[in-house]
């Protein structure tokens, strides 16, 4: 039988530890595996497209697991109250090709990312960083805000969207967290005084969200919603001007804000920055730009911290078969003798 963590159990890991806390011990498990870089078999995730979305698979191993995500992207969904991302992954074992747990994605995607932005922007933005504009204030919003919060001392947030109502929902699941909010009325007067920006905004488009003038010497933007070939949010000049970071290079040349620019364009690569190879940062005033895209090796890291923390969910699952003698699977849709001779 295979274990199977469920929604309610994340909703309950998370109700009972504190996002906060949930989201720096995953972070700490994403780090010890971008810290073990090589050791990892990657390629870029598969796309299949529709007009509307597009779903994706991320396959990754380390030589003893294997795990994958499957994760959708599809911004028209919430004007039909449904999620604009959802995803469910499997971990296995190497040596047998068993699978070792199945498990909800949808709420660790969301706790995954705000973990690797917030890891990011430790070793990009300045220290003294205090102010993030957050632009786009959907289903991944709280996560980031939290998670820069406990993992960045931020304290005063500036909020944009297009849409009022989930500004509001945000304000409102933010109240109690101790966080200065100001409401904005543009993308430009949220990035005012802000040492951060993150934009995380749905729509498959080649969205120019961040211009150069809104951008002030030495912000760092973390640009998670530009992740998929023909979907960007940061004006081609400021991904110019930036110290690029990048997850998979492969993968992200194709995704990220960098699609943009020549395949040769300068960047540097979060394990080498993480592992003090390179700088995510070489001065106060300098711009610079984690280009997220979400690699396979952030969902590989959850879901070895989701053994870990609940490692006998409530329910398993009949998913693979357990005959007696493993060369008779016959055995399990066998009709006894006696039955078949009546
Ligand atoms: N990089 C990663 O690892 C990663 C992981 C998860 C999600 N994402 C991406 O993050 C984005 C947000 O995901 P979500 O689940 O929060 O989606 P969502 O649909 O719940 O929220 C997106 C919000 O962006 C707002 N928006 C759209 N265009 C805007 C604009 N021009 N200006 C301001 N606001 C705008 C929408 O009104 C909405 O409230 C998506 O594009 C998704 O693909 C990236």
């Amino acid at each position: 039988m295979l274990p199977f963590i469920s929604v309610a159990d994340v909703s309950a890991l998370i109700r009972h530890r504190g996002l906060g806390t949930v989201v720096r011990e995953l972070s700490y498990y994403i780090k010890a595996d971008f810290l073990r870089w090589n050791q990892f078999n990657k390629c870029e995730r598969t796309a299949n497209h529709a007009t509307t979305g597009v779903i994706e698979l991320m396959p990754i191993d380390d030589g003893e697991y294997f795990s994958f995500k499957y994760v959708n992207g599809h911004p028209p969904n919430t004007a039909h109250g449904m999620l604009t991302v959802a995803a469910f992954g499997v971990l296995s074992q190497m040596s047998t090709g068993y699978p070792l747990l199945l498990s909800e994605l949808t709420l660790t995607t969301a706790l995954r990312t705000a973990a690797t932005s917030a890891l990011a922007a430790q070793v990009q933005a300045r220290a003294d960083s205090v102010t993030m504009a957050l632009i786009g204030n959907g289903a991944q919003s709280e996560f980031q805000a939290i998670a820069f919060r406990d993992m960045m001392a931020i304290r005063k947030l500036r909020l944009y969207d297009i849409d009022v109502a989930a500004t509001q929902k945000l304000v409102a699941n933010l109240s109690t967290f101790g966080i200065d909010i100001t409401i904005c009325k543009s993308v430009a007067e949220a990035c005012k005084g802000a040492d951060i920006v993150t934009t995380v905004t749905a729509d498959k488009a080649l969205a120019t969200i961040i211009t150069p003038e809104m951008v002030e010497p030495g912000t760092h933007i973390n640009a998670v919603g530009g992740d998929c070939p023909g979907k960007t949010e940061i004006h081609i000049d400021v991904v110019k001007a930036a110290r690029v970071m990048v997850e998979f290079e492969p993968q992200t040349r194709a995704e990220g804000e960098i699609q943009q620019l020549p395949q040769n364009s300068p960047v540097v690569h979060f394990s080498d920055v993480l592992a003090d190879i390179t700088k995510g940062r070489v001065s106060e005033g300098e711009i610079t730009l984690f280009d997220s895209v979400g690699f396979a090796i952030e969902d590989f890291s959850s879901l070895r911290y989701l053994r870990d923390v609940i490692p006998n969910p409530a329910q398993m699952l009949d998913l693979i078969p357990e005959p007696a003698n493993a060369k008779d699977l016959y055995s399990l849709c066998a009709i006894k003798y006696q039955e078949n001779r009546v």
